[in-house]
């Protein structure tokens, strides 16, 4: 059967656009919230150093697998994979590859609109002088505060995931391209600025630098390691379809190898960057590096609130670090919107209402997490937020990235992805070695390794 030359859904109009809106996807909240705080849990060095081969060695080239996948068959992941299966005479079972993801991906953003909520409140209580000239106890209570409330907690929840739907609403170009033509740039320069700012004004620079560099191993545990890929997943957008269903938006004469490359840099660069602006700040502060999903929330605005112009900076970052979270949340809803078009017919303002409603109403179970369900426990001692960060990135989106590697290096007709993929016999023969062996092996002894 023939595989498509153009998506229904709309192509993106450059290479250009193709990279800012899979470093949209890519650049998050796992990287400005959720990096710096599991490296500080984890000791530093010796995990950033995992977590940068894990990006390198399993991600680029499943991240490409991905790419070529969608561009190969111009759909919805769950389609792409359907037809591809069909046109490679592979096992019907190779498709749960595309409905896991949109589970992975219900799951991701039902938890990550509520951490995106704190971050606009944060925008707000940083702009307004909150906490300036406050100490740890007040910060703490601020944070407690915050997440303690159900219902401001779900109301921002609610903010985000409409800001969410309005922008996949509108569909790829004048939704998802313009956001991130005028976000991505704009989050590049205020990083930059927050760089500076931080090393400037903190006096610390070397200290964090040494923090996120220094090679320690005794800090470092398998479970760490397991924390360190699934965190490599996650930050990638990898194993739940995101970069696939943006890869059917692609247009054909863009290297696939080179651009998943250029992605994996961007978003390493952005992760790194952002320990450089937490870490000098924490510890110019005698703040604990380990403490955990509060790190961005508690230790920052504690920073900001004693530094010269600190509402104005502190402000500035947790704007950047909304428009890094809806970047991310539009490609998160974009494999289920793109199948519910195809498959029901419906139009993308319905589809994005039902995506988002659902993702919406699943939240409320992460948004209670931290306050009327903060005493139940769904698994072991996880609440149900934990669960469902803990699923997503530390199984759902391995495994998902491992049968991605596994369909492409040995189900798939070769004849697509030699052709998508168009390089020399050289790197073709890397690039699958990889695939087929490399990838799935890691992640398939970290599994083992971590669990047992
Ligand atoms: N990569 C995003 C981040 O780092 C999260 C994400 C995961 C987005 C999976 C899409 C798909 O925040």
């Amino acid at each position: 059967m023939a595989l498509g030359s153009e998506s229904i859904h709309g192509m993106w109009s450059s290479r250009l656009m193709f990279i800012l809106a899979a470093a949209g996807s890519a650049v998050g909240l796992g990287n400005i919230w959720r990096f710096p705080y599991v490296a500080g849990e984890n000791g530093g060095g010796a995990f950033v150093l995992v977590y940068i081969g894990c990006i390198f060695l399993i991600g680029v080239p499943i991240m490409a697998s991905e790419i070529l996948m969608g561009r190969a068959g111009r759909q919805s992941p769950i389609n792409t994979m359907r037809d591809l299966v069909a046109h490679s005479n592979a096992n019907p079972l190779w498709q749960v590859i595309g409905w896991m993801g949109a589970l992975a991906g219900f799951m991701i953003l039902s938890f990550y609109s509520v951490i995106a909520g704190w971050a606009i409140s944060y925008m707000l209580q940083m702009a307004a002088g909150d906490f300036t000239g406050g100490d740890a106890v007040q910060a703490q209570e601020a944070f407690g505060a915050l997440t303690g409330d159900p219902v401001t907690v779900v109301g921002l929840h609610t903010v985000f995931m409409l800001l969410t739907m309005g922008i996949a609403a509108r569909g790829v170009g004048a939704g998802l391209e313009t956001t991130v033509r005028i976000l991505m740039p704009a989050l590049f320069f205020l990083l930059i600025v927050l760089v500076v700012y931080a090393g400037v004004t903190s006096g610390k620079f070397i200290e964090g630098l040494q923090f996120l560099f220094s090679f320690n191993v005794d800090k470092l545990t398998w479970n760490g390691v397991l924390i360190a890929m699934g965190q490599a997943f996650f930050t990638l957008s990898l194993g739940m379809g995101a970069i696939m269903a943006y890869g059917a938006y692609m247009p054909k004469d863009v290297s696939v190898l080179g651009t998943a490359t250029m992605i994996a840099l961007l978003d390493t660069a952005v992760a790194l960057m952002s320990g450089m602006v937490i870490f000098p700040l924490v510890f110019a502060n005698g703040l604990e590096s380990s403490a955990g999903p509060g790190l961005m929330f508690v230790t920052l605005p504690l920073a900001f609130g004693h530094m010269t112009g600190g509402a104005f900076f502190g402000a500035i970052f947790f704007l950047l670090v909304t428009f890094a979270a809806i970047t991310s949340s539009i490609s998160l809803v974009e494999p289920a919107i793109a199948w519910l078009i195809e498959r029901l017919k419906a139009s993308r303002v319905k589809a994005a209402l039902l995506v988002g409603g659902l993702a919406w109403l699943f939240g409320l179970g992460s948004a209670f997490s931290f306050n009327i369900w903060s005493d139940l426990h769904f698994v072991g001692d996880k609440t149900f937020f934990d669960v469902m960060d803990f699923t997503s990135n530390n199984i759902l989106l391995p495994l998902g990235g491992v049968f991605i590697a596994l369909f492409a290096g040995w189900a798939i007709d070769q004849e697509i992805t030699r052709d998508q993929l168009a390089v020399s016999p050289r790197v073709y023969a890397t690039w699958r070695f990889v695939t087929r062996f490399i990838a799935p092996a890691a992640v398939f002894v970290v599994f083992v390794l971590a669990f047992f």
